[in-house]
């Protein structure tokens, strides 16, 4: 098993990554210690892997929600669905919940942890890719509003996160790719060395090969970890991870959610802010752009906008950005291989060329 361990003032706790975790008795008797627990699930992610975690909890008091599956679930109407439930099963103030799925029940479940008795504990239990090396750490939790993504919600770190590799042999192959972007990312905000690994380990990656899995996975979280730890609520560097996501939240936008995977639309957002950085003269290697472009590539992940989007509506999403600080635009923007920084004051005329190339 790999521990990367997220160090905050207010308090450590671990990422395990390993396969076989779910059915673990050890570890999870460890980590419950004896008291309630409570998991909420969705419905693809419990018809395989639920029995498994049941196995590891050994007759543990733990009832479970299973809920349908997808974006919608992150509502005000779910949230309540899932307090409800805490309330009908009686769980206290010491209660544990486990949020076993991918990022829409992590950030459902992870807010539902945060509010109910004004705060009880969460672990998080990553099955997809994408949640594993971000949505899972850092203890950003959300539901949606009709009016914007993610509008409510809580800094609520979660007491572990415990990533079972063997749960993505069951994760569709697309939904798996979309994840890759967003390891990718972590090499082009913060490790030149990681990207030429991930240049030689791509394949190997894609073919599912248990300790390359394990390697990006932990390296992922190790970087993360660094960050969150440094910048826990986002007041300055945690921005960095948003690299790739101002065009891709307003690609998402445009195109309405679920066209385009999260990670699909972060893929060419990378190669764009790539393209920016270049652009406006931050990033003097040019070949950066290229290169990104390459590696998405060969995960068969996009590496531009979708065709016939229209170029005025991205811009008025990116002026809606909840990073901007006044009217200008703010991006993340390579500044070399491996290194990133957050730039302010971007005029829309540079975007505007980019997307029109
Ligand atoms: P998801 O949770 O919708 O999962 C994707 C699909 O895969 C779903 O249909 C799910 O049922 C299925 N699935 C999950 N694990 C599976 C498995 N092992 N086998 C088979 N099917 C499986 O999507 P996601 O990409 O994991 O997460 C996206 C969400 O994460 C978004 O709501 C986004 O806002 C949020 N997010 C949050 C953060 C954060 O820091 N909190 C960061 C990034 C993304
Ligand atoms: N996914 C971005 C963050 O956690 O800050």
């Amino acid at each position: 098993m790999t521990t990367v361990t997220v160090a905050l003032s207010s308090g450590s706790y671990p990422i395990h990554i390993a396969a076989g975790l779910l059915a673990d008795a050890d570890l999870w008797s460890r980590l419950l210690a004896g008291r309630q627990a409570f998991v909420l699930s969705d419905d693809n992610v419990a018809a395989r892997w639920l029995p498994r975690l049941q196995q590891g909890l050994a007759g543990a008091d733990a009832p479970t929600l299973i809920l349908p599956p997808g974006e919608e679930q992150k509502s005000l109407g779910q949230f309540a669905a899932v307090i409800d439930a805490l309330v009908q099963h009686k769980r206290r103030r010491n209660s544990v919940l486990i949020a076993l799925g991918g990022g829409v029940i992590g950030d459902l479940g992870g807010f539902a942890a945060a509010c109910y008795q004004r705060g009880i504990a969460c672990i998080q239990v990553p099955t997809t890719l994408l949640a594993m090396v971000d949505s899972s750490v850092g203890g950003k939790t959300a539901i949606n509003h009709p009016a914007s993504k993610n509008l409510i919600g809580a800094f609520h770190q979660p007491e572990a996160v415990i990533a079972d590799l063997a749960t993505l042999a069951t994760l569709p192959q697309r939904e798996f790719r979309s994840g890759l972007a967003e390891i990718i990312k972590y090499g082009l905000i913060a490790d030149a060395d990681f990207l030429l690994w991930l240049e030689q380990q791509l394949d190997a990656l894609l073919a599912h090969d248990a300790e390359a899995l394990a390697h990006a996975i932990a390296r992922s979280c190790a970087h993360k970890a660094a960050i969150v730890a440094r910048d826990p609520t986002e007041q300055g560097e945690r921005a960095l991870l948003n690299l790739g996501h101002t065009f891709a939240h307003a690609i998402e936008t445009e195109l309405g959610y679920g066209a385009w995977l999260h990670g699909e639309a972060v893929a060419a957002g990378l190669v764009l802010a790539a393209e920016l950085a270049a652009e406006l003269g931050t990033l003097p290697d040019r070949t950066l752009a290229q290169r990104t472009r390459h590696w998405l590539q060969r995960a068969a992940l996009p590496v531009g906008l979708p065709a016939g989007i229209d170029h005025e509506a991205l811009l008025r999403h990116m002026a809606l950005d909840k990073k901007n600080l006044g009217s200008t635009l703010r991006f993340i923007l390579p500044t070399a291989v491996g290194r990133s920084a957050i730039v302010d004051g971007i005029e829309t005329g540079p975007v505007r060329r980019v997307l029109g190339r």
